[in-house]
């Protein structure tokens, strides 16, 4: 998590400030700079909250310095406090680093450098590395060696950028397990943990390999790994890449929500566009592996449950895993099975755990994610791109449905189905138009103290995509079920503070599912029906009702029904005035185990 940047050129400070927020989302309880002055010397500012902060406190300071580095923190060791917030400077001031990723050995170190005297000003585990920088500057020829020595010492993962103030007008960068990419252009140069955080003219980039060292001065990159200069694969700056605005939208979230279709459609394109070579090895993979297991987080592991119940309809045998259990404590594998690993960002670091478990076994994987220059994407045998563009609100919508869009092309091409999915059909249109009503809707669930998402067959896996949204930015208490299993312990907590959300799409679950709306409602709960169904209406058991657009074929419904219940969240979140962009302790990017 966190987000690091460096900028060398003009108005340096403003351009890290200005692609700090840009990587914002990766984590924003606190943010620093480091910048050289024109004594050769390192100033820093650091603040915690927002980097708006850091922008305040630096306003018309600064101006003239070319060269610094900045952070964007998600805390994992030390509170949030100033002191804990990136940069970290060594005790002599020589060098300013920013780290992201974890030192999981950084007590021993910390402990051996302050029996050789150097004192420590966070609790943070970074700090150790500026430290030790200074204590190798003694015996290192070279700034390369120097960083080369230290990163030996560190276990863990880490990208760092970093100030040497005896090479003022240069970064030095690493990296191990945590993404980083440097670009240069005709006036600047620039290193981000994201291709999103480079600057607004940066049109190329490098992606840096594990225990690369850069050394980054005004148009100039050079990189090495193991002494040697290595040359690193040149890639193009996408539009896509830097889509970084709110246009008219008061929110990056419902901004995200209202691209659904252009992201389902233009996913829809690519994977129409495969190349049939691309194609048939994909297609090949399902052919020649019968049982399938499917590996993510959160959201994303929401699309893997659709994705498996789709391709348990065409004959597969498919166990859904959630990828900090995977790791740990995995499956039976062997060469029989293939593995699905699904992550937006390609940089979530047990959903990248399990990938590289599964391909030191010698087994099969293919990957979906949305960022083309991610790790995932980068080290999957095969992959499959959804093309939902930028997500920068921290809960993730637009890239759900485009997961789950993609298991429903898969599916389609594997049984030689024709009639491919139209996501005109899907009228998306038709529920955006009914945003008043969704607003009011979410200020009724806003007065309820929790709230129970229910469903059964494909509507109990959306229920669960809705239960996570609303939680994770309205703070309501939130679970989800199968309808069914209400009865068998959930019911003790429905009570007249409660509403139950019952998503009901599909015919043939009517009235088993109208069962457990009889049942909430014999204990004084609320509830809300989702459902295209016009024959549902308030009545004496239904509070209220949400009417979906009517489909022909109902296996697509998971597709549209969650689109209301993350409008829910959305309008809820800012009844409860919750910025629902940046939910409190979470991070877009979950970089670290
Ligand atoms: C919730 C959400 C998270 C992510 C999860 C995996 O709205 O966004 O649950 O789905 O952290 O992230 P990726 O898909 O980037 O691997």
């Amino acid at each position: 998590m966190c987000g690091i940047v460096g900028f060398i050129g003009k108005n340096a400070k403003t351009q890290i400030i200005d692609c700090l927020k840009k990587l914002e989302y990766r984590g924003y309880d606190s943010s620093g700079l480091a910048l050289i002055n024109n004594k050769d010397k390192i100033e820093i500012i650091k603040e915690t909250g927002f980097i708006s902060n850091i922008e305040n406190l630096s306003n018309n300071m600064f101006d003239d310095l070319e060269i610094g580095i900045g952070h964007t923190r998600w805390a994992t060791t030390g509170k949030v406090t100033k002191e804990n917030a990136h940069p970290h400077v060594s005790n002599n001031g020589r060098f300013a680093i920013v780290h992201n990723g974890i030192i999981e050995n950084y007590e021993a170190i910390k402990s051996d450098l302050s029996h050789k005297g150097y004192t420590f000003s966070s609790e943070t585990d970074s700090e150790v590395v500026a430290i030790l920088l200074e204590e190798n500057a003694k015996t290192a020829k070279s700034v390369i060696e120097n960083i080369k020595l230290t990163t030996k010492i560190l276990e863990g993962s880490f990208s760092l950028a970093i100030l040497d103030t005896h090479s003022p007008d240069k970064i030095f960068a690493t990296k191990k397990d945590m993404p980083l990419f440097v670009s240069a252009g005709a006036d600047f140069a620039s290193i981000a943990s994201a291709v999103v955080g480079l600057p607004h003219d940066a049109i190329q980039y490098i992606m840096l390999e594990n225990h690369d060292i850069a050394e980054i001065s005004l148009n100039t990159i050079k990189v090495w790994q193991n002494e040697e200069m290595v040359d690193r694969r040149v890639q193009k700056i996408t539009k896509d890449d830097l889509n970084h605005t709110m246009h008219n939208h008061k929110h990056y979230m419902i901004k995200e929500i209202f691209e659904e279709q252009v992201a389902l459609e233009k996913t829809a394109e690519a994977f129409s566009s495969l190349k049939p070579s691309a194609k048939k090895e994909i297609l090949d993979l399902f052919a020649s592996h019968k049982r399938i297991h499917l590996v993510a987080c959160g959201t994303a592991y929401h699309a893997c449950l659709v994705g498996a119940s789709l391709l348990e309809s065409i004959g597969f045998d498919c166990s859904c895993h959630i990828a900090s259990e995977f790791k740990y404590f995995p499956p039976n594998l062997n060469d029989k099975c293939l593995c699905i690993f699904v992550s937006q960002s390609g940089e979530t670091a047990d959903t990248i755990g399990c990938l590289k478990l599964v391909q030191e076994k010698g087994i099969k994987c293919l990957s979906i994610t949305n960022v083309e220059s991610s790790t995932i994407a980068h080290i999957s045998d095969h992959l499959l791109m959804t093309k939902a563009g930028t997500e920068v609100a921290v809960a993730s919508t637009k890239a759900y449905n485009c997961q789950c869009l993609i298991f429903y092309l898969l599916t389609q091409a594997i049984s030689k189905n024709n009639q491919v999915i139209s996501i005109k059909n899907l009228k998306i249109d038709k529920i955006l138009q009914t945003i008043n009503q969704i607003s009011k809707l979410s200020q009724i669930i806003a007065t309820f103290k929790k709230v129970f998402f229910i469903g059964r067959g494909l509507d109990s896996l959306t229920a669960k995509e809705g239960s996570l949204k609303l939680k994770e930015i309205t703070y309501i208490p939130s679970e989800s079920y199968p309808a069914g299993e209400l009865k068998h312990g959930t019911l003790s907590l429905v009570d007249d503070e409660s509403l139950s959300i019952v998503i009901l799409t599909q015919k043939s679950t009517i009235h088993k599912t109208m069962n457990a709306v009889s049942e909430i409602k014999a204990r004084g709960g609320f509830t809300l029906v989702v459902t295209p169904f016009d024959e549902i209406q308030p009545n004496h058991e239904i509070d209220y009702v949400f009417h979906l657009p009517i489909l022909k074929n109902e296996q697509h419904y998971p597709l549209i029904s969650i689109i209301p219940l993350q409008l829910f969240a959305y309008f809820t979140s800012i009844e409860k005035g919750i910025n629902p962009d940046k939910p409190r302790n979470l991070a877009k990017s979950v970089t670290v185990e």
